[in-house]
């Protein structure tokens, strides 16, 4: 067997049994992060990449492995990539897109009735031994996804299924997209009026240059007092400082899956703050969706490694 993929990403064994009756394998599966130089020297002779997000696939890196035909990604963002290096290169960067739709869909608005009705505030309540006393009219009050107008930022496929789900819960709905896109349900505005209007706001689109701290300080400063940010998405869409410090005066609420920096470091401002929920990046975390991603990650690396067109495979600019 003399093609070799680098695996970057933990697998199940089975997988890894799929991969090894075909390909020479050099796999990364410590739960921290290879480092760049290391890779860079892994990739040298290496035919394929098989990563996921948290492995940085830079220009250094792709520019290392000469003979490399494939960049296989579990996963449908693709900003850990560098798409223009890639391209230059021609190598094709294979994703994941559709399957996890309405997983990340659910872990949003998870995060929203987590916020909301604050469930792990609660939960923290009584395993700290603080319910003494009973029922009360005035006990733990939080707000109504049915009262709320939610915001939605990116009305592609997950921002929709996002919107399905909550008309089921009869909120209101704005919504923003760079290309103007009709959804059922959703006032189209602009992004001043969303912050200015919604008591959710919640993050649906890629991470990009474009995107970058798309929601910087003067849009949480435009938000409404006790507004909740969302966000399944990429941490790059936030700026991060401001919003700590948006909560921490207590202003706002969030519910965060994704971070500027994961795992988020322990010595973060968030971390000392009661009025943020996180989750650590499982927006697509079940069972059957992993498998359709891990599926459809492994049918792009066996087409590249034949040079074949990848059925999912990144648009280049
Ligand atoms: C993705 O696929 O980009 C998610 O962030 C990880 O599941």
């Amino acid at each position: 067997m003399s093609e070799l993929v680098v695996v970057t990403v933990p697998l199940p064994e089975p997988v890894l049994g799929w991969l090894g009756s075909r390909y020479a394998l050099k796999i990364w599966d410590q739960t921290t992060q290879i480092s760049e130089d290391l890779l860079a020297e892994w990739v040298q002779p290496a035919h394929g990449i098989l990563c996921s997000v948290g492995t940085p696939v830079t220009k250094k890196v792709i520019e290392a492995a000469p003979a490399l035909r494939v960049i296989s990604t579990i996963s449908v963002g693709t900003d850990h990539i560098d798409l223009a290096s890639a391209h230059h290169c021609g190598v094709p960067v294979g994703f994941t897109p559709d399957v996890l739709v309405d997983s990340t869909a659910d872990m949003a608005v998870a995060l929203m009735l987590a916020v909301t009705r604050r469930v792990p505030e609660a939960d923290r309540f009584i395993r700290n031994g603080g319910w003494h006393a009973g029922w009360s009219t005035g006990f733990f009050l939080g707000t109504d996804l049915s009262r709320a107008t939610v915001g939605i930022i990116g009305l592609g496929p997950t921002g929709q299924a996002v919107a399905t789900r909550l008309r089921g819960f009869g909120s209101q709905l704005i919504g923003w997209n760079r290309t103007p896109r009709v959804v059922e349900g959703v006032e189209l505005t602009d992004l001043e009026t969303l912050f200015g209007r919604a008591d959710i706001v919640t993050l649906h689109t890629a991470s990009t240059p474009d995107t970058y701290q798309l929601v910087n300080a003067a849009r949480l400063a435009a938000m409404r007092d006790g507004a909740i940010l969302i966000n399944t998405a990429r941490g790059a869409l936030v700026e991060e400082s401001a919003l700590a410090r948006e909560l921490a005066s207590g202003r706002l609420r969030a519910g965060l899956d994704v971070f500027a920096e994961e795992p988020l470091p322990q010595d973060s401002l968030l971390m000392q703050l009661d009025n943020v929920v996180f989750t650590p990046h499982l927006g697509s975390a079940t069972g059957p969706t992993r498998q359709a991603m891990i599926e459809r990650a492994l049918e792009n690396l066996s087409a590249g490694m034949t040079e074949e067109a990848l059925p999912w495979q990144v648009k280049s600019e």
